[in-house]
């Protein structure tokens, strides 16, 4: 029997105008419900065609009163960048949890750029001091800038701005649009990762993630206190900027030591088990206290909660908006 879906492409999500502060707040009750126990969260499984690239599947079921299900199916390829296509590109499939039938299929680049931004916000929200004002941001794409605009909804005393990409051209590409959006920002461009990383509170990294590791930003670059907040797993922080963290906080602990077990990311000398001071559902559950000074590292994967709870905020809205096409399945 054919039933109905609702496509939403990415114009279509776009159009719904949807907040930042809307997203923080969606990713914020997934990592609390995951932090009570509530969500089904397998290890995302991938196939890796090229070097450097992925293509994941990140099922995900948010239990309790939220009872949303799906999976994201996403691929990353650094090279995409050089083509003028994003390093992700991905669609989500939203299923009924009481039938299992599909609700939606939509476009998963929106989500995956916006929902990792509002999660390096939450790393904020816990572990950086609130009148933090000094940020650094290396590797100045997609992720780069959405990472900055998230943070910024949360910590507007934020005014002074360090940006590294070795890419000639992405610096001022980076600062004509964010001074667009910020105009109260100073942006400083910095010639070396070291430079971009002096004197900031907190430092955000956003490079391609690589099947060998450059580690190149290392403790000596860092202030005393300083949160690094990393979007590319362990591409980019050295492992004494991990190893020497008094709080080593990932966003799903299962996620973490299962990708370290399997020996593909966070080998030699980033923290194991109980080097691992909270996962973000004990702290947004409130199980694990924030700390705010010392050397601070959250490391962030990106887990399939954040994708359901913004699938979920889309779909009403979509439905609301009257936007999509309902297409028979
Ligand atoms: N953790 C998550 O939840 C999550 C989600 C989405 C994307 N990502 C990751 O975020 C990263 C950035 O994605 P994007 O969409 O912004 O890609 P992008 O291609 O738009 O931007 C990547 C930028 O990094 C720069 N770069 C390359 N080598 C660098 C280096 N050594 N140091 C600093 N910068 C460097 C490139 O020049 C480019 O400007 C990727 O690794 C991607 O897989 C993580």
């Amino acid at each position: 029997m054919a039933y109905d879906v609702l496509y939403l492409s990415q114009d279509d999500v776009i159009s719904l105008g949807i907040k930042m502060e809307e997203v923080i707040n969606e990713v914020k009750i997934g990592l609390s419900f995951k932090g009570q126990g509530k969500v089904e969260l397998p290890p995302k499984p991938g196939v890796h065609p090229r070097d450097d690239c992925y293509i994941h599947a990140m099922p995900c079921w948010v239990g309790g009163s939220v009872d949303a299900a799906g999976v994201k199916w996403v691929a990353g390829y650094p090279k995409n960048l050089e083509a003028g296509l994003p390093y992700n590109n991905g669609v989500f499939c939203l299923n009924d949890t009481e039938t299992g039938v599909i609700k939606s299929i939509m476009d998963a680049n929106w989500m995956t750029t916006w929902r990792t931004g509002a999660a390096a916000a939450l790393g904020a929200k816990y572990f950086a001091p609130p009148d933090a004002s000094a940020v650094s941001v290396i590797g100045l794409g997609t992720i780069g800038k959405i990472v900055l605009r998230a943070v910024k909804t949360l910590f507007p005393a934020v005014t002074q701005v360090k940006l590294y990409d070795p890419l000639e051209g992405q610096a001022n590409k980076y600062v004509l649009e964010m001074s667009a959006l910020f105009p109260d920002i100073t942006f400083e461009r910095a010639s070396t990762m070291q430079e971009a990383c002096d004197g900031s509170d907190i430092v955000t990294t956003n490079a391609p993630i690589l099947e060998k590791p450059n580690r190149q930003l290392v403790r000596s670059w860092l202030k005393r206190d300083c949160l690094c907040i990393s979007s590319d797993y362990d591409s980019t922080l050295h492992e004494n900027v991990a190893g020497e963290s008094v709080a080593f906080c990932c966003d799903d602990r299962g996620q973490y030591l299962w990708t370290q077990e399997k020996g593909i990311y966070f080998q030699k000398g980033y923290p194991k088990g109980s080097g691992i001071y909270a996962d973000m559902g004990e702290i947004c559950a409130g199980k694990r206290e924030p700390i705010r000074t010392g050397l601070r590292v959250c490391v962030f994967m990106g887990i399939a909660s954040h994708d359901v709870m913004v699938a979920r905020l889309i779909y009403r809205k979509a439905t609301e908006a009257k936007a999509g096409q309902w297409l028979k399945l």
